[in-house]
Protein backbone atom coordinates (compact mmCIF):
# COMPACT_ATOMS: atom_id res chain seq x y z
CA UNK A 1 0.00 0.00 0.00
CA UNK A 2 2.79 2.11 0.96
CA UNK A 3 4.75 2.10 -2.38
CA UNK A 4 1.07 2.25 -4.14
CA UNK A 5 0.97 5.72 -2.50
CA UNK A 6 4.60 6.63 -3.13
CA UNK A 7 4.58 5.83 -7.03
CA UNK A 8 1.40 7.66 -7.07
CA UNK A 9 2.68 10.95 -5.24
CA UNK A 10 5.64 10.37 -7.74
CA UNK A 11 3.58 10.89 -10.98
CA UNK A 12 1.33 13.83 -9.52
CA UNK A 13 4.75 15.41 -8.70
CA UNK A 14 6.49 14.54 -12.25
CA UNK A 15 3.47 15.19 -14.08
CA UNK A 16 4.19 19.16 -14.85
CA UNK A 17 7.53 18.17 -15.63
CA UNK A 18 6.68 15.96 -18.59
CA UNK A 19 4.96 18.46 -20.24
CA UNK A 20 8.58 20.31 -20.41
CA UNK A 21 9.99 16.92 -21.82
CA UNK A 22 6.78 16.43 -24.11
CA UNK A 23 6.33 20.21 -25.63
CA UNK A 24 9.84 20.39 -27.88
CA UNK A 25 8.63 17.31 -29.95
CA UNK A 26 5.10 18.78 -30.17
CA UNK A 27 6.29 22.18 -31.53
CA UNK A 28 8.93 20.55 -33.76
CA UNK A 29 5.83 19.15 -36.02
CA UNK A 30 3.60 22.30 -35.66
CA UNK A 31 3.63 24.57 -38.43
CA UNK A 32 3.15 27.55 -35.65
CA UNK A 33 6.35 27.08 -34.65
CA UNK A 34 8.08 28.54 -37.96
CA UNK A 35 5.44 30.32 -38.90
CA UNK A 36 2.09 28.83 -39.46
CA UNK A 37 0.25 28.79 -41.62
CA UNK A 38 -0.13 28.18 -45.65
CA UNK A 39 3.20 30.31 -46.61
CA UNK A 40 5.23 29.14 -44.11
CA UNK A 41 4.65 25.55 -45.05
CA UNK A 42 4.92 26.18 -48.77
CA UNK A 43 8.35 27.47 -47.81
CA UNK A 44 9.39 24.39 -45.83
CA UNK A 45 8.47 22.90 -49.46
CA UNK A 46 10.65 25.32 -51.63
CA UNK A 47 13.47 24.67 -48.76
CA UNK A 48 13.31 20.88 -48.75
CA UNK A 49 13.28 21.28 -52.97
CA UNK A 50 16.26 23.58 -53.07
CA UNK A 51 18.50 21.57 -51.28
CA UNK A 52 17.75 18.35 -53.15
CA UNK A 53 18.53 20.73 -56.63
CA UNK A 54 21.56 21.74 -55.85
CA UNK A 55 22.81 18.20 -54.66
CA UNK A 56 21.00 16.78 -57.89
CA UNK A 57 22.57 19.57 -60.53
CA UNK A 58 26.03 18.56 -58.84
CA UNK A 59 25.30 14.88 -60.52
CA UNK A 60 23.62 15.93 -63.15
CA UNK A 61 19.97 14.21 -62.00
CA UNK A 62 17.91 16.71 -64.15
CA UNK A 63 15.14 13.57 -63.40
CA UNK A 64 15.34 15.23 -59.76
CA UNK A 65 15.66 18.69 -60.71
CA UNK A 66 12.97 18.59 -62.93
CA UNK A 67 10.88 16.25 -60.13
CA UNK A 68 11.52 18.97 -57.49
CA UNK A 69 11.10 21.99 -59.75
CA UNK A 70 7.88 20.77 -59.66
CA UNK A 71 7.20 20.79 -56.30
CA UNK A 72 8.25 24.24 -56.01
CA UNK A 73 6.10 25.38 -58.87
CA UNK A 74 3.87 23.99 -56.76
CA UNK A 75 4.10 25.57 -53.48
CA UNK A 76 4.88 29.11 -54.72
CA UNK A 77 1.78 29.19 -55.89
CA UNK A 78 -0.06 28.59 -53.20
CA UNK A 79 2.15 30.89 -51.18
CA UNK A 80 1.56 33.58 -54.17
CA UNK A 81 -1.73 33.61 -52.99
CA UNK A 82 -1.72 34.24 -49.82
CA UNK A 83 -0.85 37.89 -48.03
CA UNK A 84 2.75 37.78 -45.41
CA UNK A 85 2.29 38.30 -41.77
CA UNK A 86 4.31 41.28 -41.93
CA UNK A 87 2.08 42.93 -44.01
CA UNK A 88 -0.11 43.70 -40.82
CA UNK A 89 2.90 45.85 -39.66
CA UNK A 90 1.87 48.47 -42.76
CA UNK A 91 -0.68 50.74 -41.48
CA UNK A 92 -1.57 53.09 -44.53
CA UNK A 93 -3.55 51.40 -46.96
CA UNK A 94 -1.77 52.85 -50.16
CA UNK A 95 1.25 51.14 -48.73
CA UNK A 96 -0.44 48.25 -47.58
CA UNK A 97 -1.39 47.62 -51.22
CA UNK A 98 1.66 48.07 -52.70
CA UNK A 99 3.54 46.13 -49.94
CA UNK A 100 0.75 43.24 -50.96
CA UNK A 101 1.35 44.12 -54.70
CA UNK A 102 4.82 43.90 -54.32
CA UNK A 103 5.33 40.38 -52.57
CA UNK A 104 2.98 38.76 -55.35
CA UNK A 105 5.37 39.98 -57.88
CA UNK A 106 8.30 38.90 -56.34
CA UNK A 107 6.28 35.36 -55.86
CA UNK A 108 5.70 35.90 -59.70
CA UNK A 109 9.34 36.17 -60.70
CA UNK A 110 10.32 33.17 -58.87
CA UNK A 111 7.60 30.84 -60.72
CA UNK A 112 9.34 32.53 -63.82
CA UNK A 113 12.52 31.39 -62.42
CA UNK A 114 10.81 28.05 -61.80
CA UNK A 115 9.32 27.88 -65.83
CA UNK A 116 12.78 28.59 -67.13
CA UNK A 117 14.28 26.00 -64.51
CA UNK A 118 11.86 23.54 -65.98
CA UNK A 119 12.54 24.54 -69.54
CA UNK A 120 16.26 23.94 -69.35
CA UNK A 121 15.30 20.04 -67.50
CA UNK A 122 13.24 19.21 -70.18
CA UNK A 123 15.86 20.04 -72.75
CA UNK A 124 18.51 18.10 -70.79
CA UNK A 125 20.44 21.56 -70.51
CA UNK A 126 22.26 21.06 -67.26
CA UNK A 127 24.24 23.99 -67.29
CA UNK A 128 21.43 26.33 -67.87
CA UNK A 129 19.25 24.83 -65.33
CA UNK A 130 22.79 25.19 -63.28
CA UNK A 131 22.72 29.34 -64.14
CA UNK A 132 18.81 29.54 -63.27
CA UNK A 133 19.60 28.42 -59.84
CA UNK A 134 22.91 30.22 -58.87
CA UNK A 135 21.54 33.39 -60.50
CA UNK A 136 17.94 33.51 -59.88
CA UNK A 137 16.45 31.33 -57.82
CA UNK A 138 19.02 32.32 -54.70
CA UNK A 139 18.82 36.06 -55.41
CA UNK A 140 14.89 36.22 -55.59
CA UNK A 141 14.61 34.79 -52.66
CA UNK A 142 17.32 37.22 -50.58
CA UNK A 143 15.05 39.46 -52.41
CA UNK A 144 11.87 38.58 -51.39
CA UNK A 145 13.13 37.23 -47.79
CA UNK A 146 14.65 40.80 -47.33
CA UNK A 147 11.44 42.45 -48.10
CA UNK A 148 8.81 40.17 -46.65
CA UNK A 149 9.63 38.05 -44.01
CA UNK A 150 10.13 39.61 -41.20
CA UNK A 151 12.25 38.43 -38.51
C1 LIG B 1 13.74 29.45 -53.35
C2 LIG B 1 13.13 30.41 -52.72
C3 LIG B 1 12.76 30.40 -51.26
C4 LIG B 1 13.06 29.52 -50.26
C5 LIG B 1 13.87 28.23 -50.36
C6 LIG B 1 12.45 30.03 -49.05
C7 LIG B 1 12.55 29.44 -47.80
C8 LIG B 1 11.93 29.90 -46.66
C9 LIG B 1 12.03 29.30 -45.35
C10 LIG B 1 12.84 28.05 -45.02
C11 LIG B 1 11.27 30.04 -44.49
C12 LIG B 1 11.07 29.80 -43.01
C13 LIG B 1 12.15 30.56 -42.34
C14 LIG B 1 12.02 30.58 -40.87
O1 LIG B 1 11.69 29.53 -40.29
O2 LIG B 1 12.24 31.64 -40.31
C15 LIG B 1 10.69 31.12 -45.23
C16 LIG B 1 9.83 32.05 -44.71
C17 LIG B 1 9.24 33.07 -45.44
N1 LIG B 1 9.50 33.37 -46.75
FE1 LIG B 1 10.63 32.27 -48.04
N2 LIG B 1 11.79 31.20 -49.33
C18 LIG B 1 11.96 31.46 -50.66
C19 LIG B 1 11.47 32.55 -51.35
C20 LIG B 1 10.66 33.52 -50.83
C21 LIG B 1 10.15 34.66 -51.57
C22 LIG B 1 10.44 34.95 -53.04
C23 LIG B 1 9.37 35.38 -50.71
C24 LIG B 1 8.56 36.64 -50.93
C25 LIG B 1 8.09 37.03 -52.10
C26 LIG B 1 9.38 34.68 -49.43
C27 LIG B 1 8.70 35.09 -48.32
C28 LIG B 1 8.72 34.44 -47.11
C29 LIG B 1 7.88 34.83 -45.98
C30 LIG B 1 6.85 35.94 -45.96
C31 LIG B 1 8.22 33.96 -44.94
C32 LIG B 1 7.60 33.93 -43.54
C33 LIG B 1 6.54 32.87 -43.55
C34 LIG B 1 5.59 32.90 -42.39
O3 LIG B 1 5.35 33.96 -41.84
O4 LIG B 1 5.08 31.83 -42.06
N3 LIG B 1 10.18 33.57 -49.54
N4 LIG B 1 11.09 31.02 -46.54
Amino acid sequence: MKTQHSVLLALVLLAPAAVFVLAPSATANDPAAWGGGKIGQAMQTLQGGQQKIGKALEKKDMATVLAQTLEMQKAVQEAKLETPVTAGQVKEADKKKEFVVGYRLEMIELQKALLDLEAACVQDKADEAKKVFDERLKSIKKEGHGKYKGD
